[in-house]
């Protein structure tokens, strides 16, 4: 008892300290701030083809809402705060019932992590992780060098 105990507590200590980003249990219930269509011919088409909605945490979510107009615009608005996590769901149907990959982001700030933001793909319904190097993998796209901007699109932000 008392060995379980302690296992689990050092796993709950991992897992919020740790490199690993977990699977968004809750992305359901989270805020939806955007869908669309990714069609044949945009470089996302062979990870994320198809339909997908956009969803944050709390913590996103009240940032986005506070500097919407610049979200909208597509200028630099500043960068989302810690804790803040961002997901994109994939379907496998138009009417997004059945998720095929989901993608996350959620910013710790720490210059290890490529932007300050963890980055995971996830392949459904196994949840089995997709990013090996987040750099080559997630963030190159992303970012492009450009600078004071956060890494986030949102091109239909609403
Ligand atoms: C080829 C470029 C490219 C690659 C590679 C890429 N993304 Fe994206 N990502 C985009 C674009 C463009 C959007 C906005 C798409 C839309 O909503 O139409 C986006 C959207 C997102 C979003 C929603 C927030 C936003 O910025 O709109 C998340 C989260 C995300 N990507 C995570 C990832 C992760 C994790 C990886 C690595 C597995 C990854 N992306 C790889 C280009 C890319």
């Amino acid at each position: 008892m008392r060995g379980t105990l302690i296992g689990s507590v050092v796993a709950i200590l991992s897992l919020s300290f740790g490199g690993e980003l977990s699977f968004p249990e809750n992305w359901q219930t989270m805020k939806e701030v955007e869908k669309g269509v990714i069609l044949r011919g945009n470089p996302l088409y062979g990870i994320v083809p198809g339909f997908h909605k956009t969803y944050m945490n709390e913590t996103a979510y009240r940032h986005f809402r506070e500097h919407f107009a610049a979200f909208k615009k597509g200028s630099a608005p500043p960068q989302f705060p810690e804790g803040a996590e961002i997901v994109f769901v994939n379907f496998k149907d138009k009417e997004g019932k059945t998720p095929r990959v989901i993608l996350v982001m959620k910013k710790t700030g720490d210059p290890k992590d490529e932007g300050g933001w963890k980055w995971e793909g996830f392949l459904m319904p196994a949840k089995k992780r997709i990013v090996k190097n987040p750099a080559k993998d997630c963030a190159n796209c992303h970012y492009r060098g450009q600078k004071d901007w956060d890494g986030i699109f949102l091109p239909h932000a609403k």
